[in-house]
């Protein structure tokens, strides 16, 4: 029932996509929005499944009851078919704006199209779709953190604490999102400069705690002369602690764990001594989707990219920051 549902309103999104949508993106350019008091604004959450997805969708929901706008809220639960799907229910309930948290880089380009079309203006929100859609042109803009930026920070800093020698087991996050894509590189990138540190396992724990440890459990056995993890987000951290623990090791003495986010189990796990940082990747971004809406409502140039200024957590500040964690 619940299917026949989202087809029917697929439907219609099209439909109205090709009715209206022609005429108001006629230039090829971004849609307008206009000036009111009030917006009905979608958000397109990717999944649910970890503190840093909930932490993100409060911030967006009480961005929209302060402002008392109103906000569509969808939850994709990790199907990236499912939130196109979500996407298109959105434009057939002509909703003003779209924030859309695209789960993976190359499926969403066509309900980023698909909205553009429709003339209602998409923020991607904390991660990128495939460079084809471009900012100013196809979206408004993209808001959130340096991604390859997070990856650099991470291998300087295992660099530091392993005097440049590690034998790296990396999990990275989903297969085909910009922050696995993009984590992956950058961290690939600063190894460069250090010639006895090599990764010699890659693999995707999909960010889930879960998965991270099943995964380190299987490239443990593989690689056990593993002396560092990097794990492309903190709940894999978590569950990549929890298999060197069942396999007998220390984490953060025989093997150093390093990790992205700063959620407050992975704070919390810096200051027990099991994690050595997190690079800190912050989800609460409703403040400033909002702020990029009303700005564009009034004619106010946005920049193409949004960024957010993260810090590092490791164990010179991570006690002093696990309160305000999320
Ligand atoms: O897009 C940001 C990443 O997605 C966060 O690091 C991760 O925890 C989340 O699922």
């Amino acid at each position: 029932m619940k299917m026949r549902a989202q087809l029917f309103l697929g439907a219609c999104a099209l439909i109205l996509a090709a009715s209206v949508g022609s005429s108001l993106a006629a230039d090829g350019g971004l849609p307008k929005l206009k000036e009111k008091k009030t917006y009905k604004v979608g958000f397109s959450q990717t999944e649910s499944n970890n503190p840093w997805r909930l932490a993100e969708t409060e911030s967006v929901k009480q961005e929209a009851a302060k402002r008392g706008w109103q906000l569509v809220y969808t939850d994709a639960a990790g199907s990236a078919a499912k939130q196109v799907a979500d996407v298109n229910s959105m434009i057939a309930q002509q909703v003003d704006v779209i924030l859309l948290a695209p789960r993976e880089e190359k499926p969403l380009v066509p309900a980023v199209m698909a909205a553009k079309k429709a003339g209602i203006p998409v923020i991607l929100l904390d991660r990128r779709v495939d460079p084809v859609a471009k900012p100013g042109r196809d979206y408004l803009t993209f808001i959130g953190s340096d991604f390859v930026e997070e990856g650099k920070r991470a291998a300087d800093w295992l660099a530091k604490a392993t005097n440049g020698k590690a034998t790296i087991i990396e999990l990275e996050g989903t297969t085909g999102s910009s922050p696995a894509n993009d984590r992956h590189a950058g961290f690939a990138e600063e190894l460069k400069k250090y010639p006895d540190m090599k990764v010699v396992a890659s693999q995707s724990g999909d960010f889930a705690r879960d998965k991270g440890r099943q995964v380190a459990e299987t490239l443990l056995q593989a690689h056990p002369d593993a002396t560092a993890i990097y794990a492309h987000n903190d709940e894999m951290a978590l569950g990549a602690i929890a298999a060197l623990e069942a396999a007998g090791k220390k984490p953060g003495k025989d093997v150093t764990v390093v990790s992205i986010d700063g959620e407050k189990d992975g704070v919390q796990a810096i200051v027990d001594g099991k994690m050595g940082c997190s690079v800190e990747c912050n989800p609460r971004l409703g403040a400033k989707a909002f702020a990029a809406i009303e700005a564009y409502a009034k004619g106010e140039t946005i920049p193409e990219w949004i960024k957010s200024d993260d810090h590092l957590f490791d164990s010179s500040n991570a006690a002093a920051n696990l309160a305000s964690a999320y």
